[in-house]
């Protein structure tokens, strides 16, 4: 018997339902439950055949528990070893490499460090920093976001140099990248499954979570041609970065899918966000790349970085970041959504006390967004912060605000 562990925070609907329709195509022969894991011994004995982790990006110690379980043969999905590495910035510049329309990025030094380091610890770094000439590069308005981060959390939207200094003020120890803002007319939301299967959402980033607003049905919402050449991106990302499981997410200006957000290990797929159609997509693509990966033939462990980094056999993806599919082929495998997400009204009543669980963290995070407000700007922070350099910004500042609110990604259930 093969079994299955799945690693969860709060999420509830996701997991269930994936043990449940895992258990049932095992019969007997797979069995999935929750992990359950404590104090890990040295010589931890491999005790999952395969693990799907939705939480180690917030829990050290399971990320610990991952790798050490990844090198007794455990198949982890996502990949723990990868996703400890990887950053935005890093999947950005790896993206644009790849041909991949990409925002006009630039990686931020820190606006405070660690206690212990001090003046004398950062005499590589650059002073004053070319505030201007950052600014000129991306163009206003801009976004102001972590390179390591999810659910909104520390996103915000800049205006004028002033405003980026004020809010990158607040942003203490994270590093941060400031970012082109795409002023787009379409967004989607791509879950990307076994770095092969791919469905696109249409999604209204301006909508709140759990509104049952934020999920599109239009399957019209993408022209055939925008649709192709947005399926052929999810794949050469998430093949690129190595991730089984993961969003990408665009925004689309002029007919150009922009690459924004591709770092989502572990996506939402809430039933009551995301919606049924949604849900019940993933479950069952997830479902199909567990058992795949429980059938492929196991290599003998090699005691490498690489081979921890990369452990699917190197024939499987030969040429995978070169390999585009035929538009007929990705057409065939790109499902453009019909029905609508909606909530029945059988399981609204336990939707109240996640709506109400969700509400919590939704304010959380919009606690923890930096809003333009003047009001907060602290001139005395201000002191520690390079001056400008240039003499006025080369574009011009829109006062069109059109990406602000928050939502709550995968905030509320991992
Ligand atoms: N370059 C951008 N242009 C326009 N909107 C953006 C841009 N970057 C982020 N946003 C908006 O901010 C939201 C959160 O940013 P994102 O990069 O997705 O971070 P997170 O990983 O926290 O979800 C996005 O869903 C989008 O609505
Ligand atoms: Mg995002």
């Amino acid at each position: 018997m093969k079994k299955v562990g799945i690693l969860v925070g709060r999420e509830q609907s996701f997991p269930a339902a994936l043990i449940e329709r895992i258990n049932k195509r095992g019969q007997g022969a797979v069995q999935a439950e929750l992990v359950t894991v404590g104090g890990v011994r040295l010589d931890w004995s491999k005790s999952y055949d395969l693990i799907v982790d939705r939480i180690s990006h917030e829990v050290p110690f399971y990320r610990g528990f991952l790798k050490r379980a990844a090198l007794e043969g455990t198949i982890v999905i996502n990949n723990p070893f990868w996703w400890s590495a990887d950053d935005k910035f890093f999947n950005y510049a790896l993206a644009k490499k790849l041909g991949v329309a990409i925002p006009r990025t630039v990686l931020l030094p820190q606006k405070d460090y660690i206690k212990g380091v001090t003046g004398d610890s950062l005499r590589n770094l650059e002073f004053p920093l070319d505030w201007q000439g950052i600014i000129d590069y991306v163009g206003l308005p801009a976004i102001l976001k972590p390179f390591d981060g999810g659910g909104w959390k520390n996103v915000s939207r800049v205006n004028s140099l002033e405003e980026l200094w004020r809010d990158y003020d607040q942003t203490g120890t994270l590093c941060m990248t400031l970012q082109e803002m795409i002023d787009f007319d379409h967004f989607v939301r791509c879950y990307c499954i076994g770095q092969e299967e791919v469905m696109i959402m249409p999604y209204d980033p301006r909508k709140p979570y759990l509104s049952g607003e934020q999920y599109i049905n239009d399957p019209n919402y993408l022209t055939p041609e925008l649709a192709a050449r947005v399926t052929t991106d999810v794949r050469t990302l998430c093949r690129a970065l190595g991730y089984d499981i993961n969003t990408v997410e665009f925004a689309i200006k002029d007919g150009v899918p922009y690459a924004i957000d591709f770092m989502n290990p572990a996506p939402d797929a809430n039933l009551h966000s995301v919606g049924e159609f949604y849900h019940n997509w993933v479950l069952g693509a997830v479902t199909d790349l567990v058992f795949k990966r429980l059938a492929e033939p196991q290599a003998a462990p090699r005691y490498r970085w690489d081979a921890l980094l990369n452990p699917t056999p190197a024939s499987q993806f030969s040429q995978a970041v070169e390999a585009v599919a035929s538009a007929a082929e990705q057409a065939a495998r790109t499902i453009l959504p019909k029905p609508v997400r909606y909530i029945p009204s059988d399981i609204a009543a336990g939707v109240s006390e996640l709506v109400s669980d969700a509400t919590t963290a939704v304010s959380q995070i919009i606690d923890s967004v930096i809003e333009s407000d003047t009001a907060k700007a602290k001139s005395s922070k201000r002191k520690s912060l390079p001056s400008t350099t240039g003499t006025s910004t080369k574009r011009k500042a829109t006062t069109k605000k059109t990406i602000t609110p928050p939502t709550g990604e995968t905030v509320p259930e991992v």
